[in-house]
């Protein structure tokens, strides 16, 4: 064990002064200047007025004054953890990617979060959580950006910012945090059909975990591998919690965020530092083409899952966590996942929703993190050579070097500072899968996304009749809080097409005088859309 270091206390004029000597440094300003006092400003005499040209108290209370950063828009309040994925090498056929190469580790950075709530907010809150893991590859940083449920609350990205807006605070009042429990949520989900799949998981269990560390998560899109030979394979990513899936009833997520607002923060914490590192499979569900054809659902539609049953979860490594961050707002508060951030071997398709996506985190962190450069931030930056022509901007700490910072150039590296630079690799360099385009341009949702309530349906009966219950008592307490008896019998209107038994209950629970029609829903399915 480490002997704590002995501080010297004196006291000067009735105040405490802890000075350097010994093991303990001098401390310093920002530009290195020794600091002779912290505690006094400088004055015109001890009763005196302060002097401007306190460059000390000056520098200090400036520093002070911008320790605040936009928090994120959304998932603002999340915890991390350092740690490293373990391939067993069951992809090397399907993707070219390093990370993938049998027993390849590669180390790793995740932030778990909430959704909705502003980043004091509480943990247990009945919200999706993310779970974003960068990989710093060899090749380069792979992110991927998950949430602990496998489907999205819409198709198109264009009602992000609705949707978000109607979940946080109403900006009259500037409350409730969750995306629960209020007229604007609500209005918007029961205007939305295509959520209702959604609703059915963010309104059961799973919503309130016990822990991260019993927590699935899921890549949700359908993304692409393809394999050294240019084949490309359709991929859903899985997390699965090696201590199994487990959560709270919301009885005890109210008494734990009462008593102890930080508890899956601390449980993480708590965990790691004891060595009780905790650990996930990364599981992939792989098909071609000729599936996704004959699949009833559209691969495409973030609203959809493809059934277990139909494909089977591979696991095709492993994700421990086994370090606890040095600094909270270095690394958990500044780093910046972003679904663009994919490596040679990992694609998109052309779900919208991620084509959305793939736009936003980007464009929203230049904000957050304060100009072009936050790759320079340790926690940002790959972990492998970084060189390019990329140059200044705010906070520039990787310029390039020498007099070369276009290419191409002529420069034959003669001279140190004629260096001619890093070049362009078809070999080695990422290439984008040539998957065909065509189509006039339209803003119009496939049909093939219109089938809103049977994969409800299928969450639904899939519960046990307990899980159904919960289900049943968290809309009837939700739905109650809301001040319009049209919006709730809206969402009943939807109930009515995913489960008679849940409708009836929750009407009931709701004591509606008239009992509403089924919402009229949109017939297609795939199968139906077939020529
Ligand atoms: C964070 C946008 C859908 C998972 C964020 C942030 C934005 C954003 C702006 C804040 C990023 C930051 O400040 O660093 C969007 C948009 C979406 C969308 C526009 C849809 C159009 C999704 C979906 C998932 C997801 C479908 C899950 C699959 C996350 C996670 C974070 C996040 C996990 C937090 C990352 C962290 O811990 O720093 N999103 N998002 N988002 N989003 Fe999304």
């Amino acid at each position: 064990m480490t002997q704590p270091k002995a501080t010297p206390v004196e006291s000067r004029g009735g105040e405490t002064h802890q000075t350097a000597g010994g093991d303990i440094p001098v401390l310093t300003t920002q530009q290195g200047v020794p600091v002779s006092d912290d505690q006094n400003t400088l004055r015109a005499g001890p009763r005196g007025p302060a002097l401007l040209e306190d460059f000390h108290f000056r520098e200090k209370i400036f520093h002070f004054d911008h320790e605040r950063i936009p928090e994120r828009v959304v998932h603002a309040r999340g915890y991390g953890a350092h740690g490293y994925f373990e391939s067993n090498g069951a992809l090397e056929k399907v993707s070219r990617a390093a990370v993938f190469k049998k027993g390849e580790k590669t180390p790793t950075f995740v932030r778990f979060s909430t959704v909705a709530g502003n980043k004091g907010s509480a943990d247990l809150a009945r919200d999706v959580r993310g779970f974003a893991t960068k990989f710093y590859t060899k090749e380069g940083n792979w992110d991927l950006v998950g949430n602990n449920i496998p489907v999205f609350f819409i198709q198109d990205p264009m009602k992000f910012p609705d949707m978000v807006h109607a979940f946080k605070d109403e900006p009259d009042r500037g409350f409730p945090q969750a995306a629960t429990a209020h007229d604007n949520a609500w209005d918007f989900i029961s205007l939305t059909p295509e959520s209702m799949h959604m609703v059915m998981w963010v309104y059961s269990d799973r919503a309130i975990p016990r822990s991260f560390r019993f927590m699935e998560g899921f890549g949700v899109h359908t993304f692409r591998l393809v394999s050294a030979e240019g084949k490309s394979t359709f991929v859903k990513f899985h997390w699965k919690p090696k201590l199994g899936l487990q959560s709270v009833v919301w009885n005890e997520a109210v008494k734990i965020n009462g008593a102890d607002p930080d508890f899956h923060r601390r449980d993480l914490w708590s965990a790691i530092e004891k060595g009780e590192f905790p650990e996930w499979e990364l599981g992939v569900q792989l098909f071609d083409d000729a599936f996704a054809d004959k699949f009833a659902f559209d691969v495409l539609d973030p609203t959809k899952i493809v059934p277990e049953e139909d494909v089977p979860v591979q696991v095709v490594g492993r994700l421990v966590l086994d370090r606890n961050v040095d600094n909270f707002f270095a690394e958990t508060e500044q780093v910046a996942f972003c679904t663009q951030n994919v490596v040679p071997g990992i694609d998109f398709t052309n779900d919208p929703l991620l084509q959305g996506r793939n736009f936003s985190y980007l464009d929203t962190q230049l904000k957050r993190l304060g100009g072009p450069n936050f790759t320079h931030i340790p926690i940002n930056a790959p972990k492998c050579p970084v060189m390019n022509f990329q140059q200044d901007g705010h906070m520039a700490m990787r310029n390039p070097k020498g007099r070369v910072n276009y290419e191409p150039n002529s420069w034959d590296g003669k001279s140190p500072r004629e260096e001619p630079g890093p070049r362009e690799s078809p070999a080695a360099g990422y290439t984008s899968f040539p998957a065909p385009v065509e189509g006039p341009k339209v803003r119009q949702r496939s049909e093939t996304f219109s089938d809103h309530y049977s994969q409800a349906r299928q969450f639904y009966v899939s519960q046990t009749a307990i899980e159904q219950r919960h289900i049943q008592n968290a809309l009837v307490f939700e739905l109650s809080k809301v001040s319009r008896v049209d919006i709730r019998a809206r969402m009943v209107s939807h109930l009515l097409n995913i489960d008679a038994g849940l409708a009836d209950a929750v009407a009931k629970g709701l004591r509606l005088k008239e009992a509403p029609k089924p919402m009229p829903a949109a017939k297609p399915t795939r199968q139906d859309l077939k020529p």
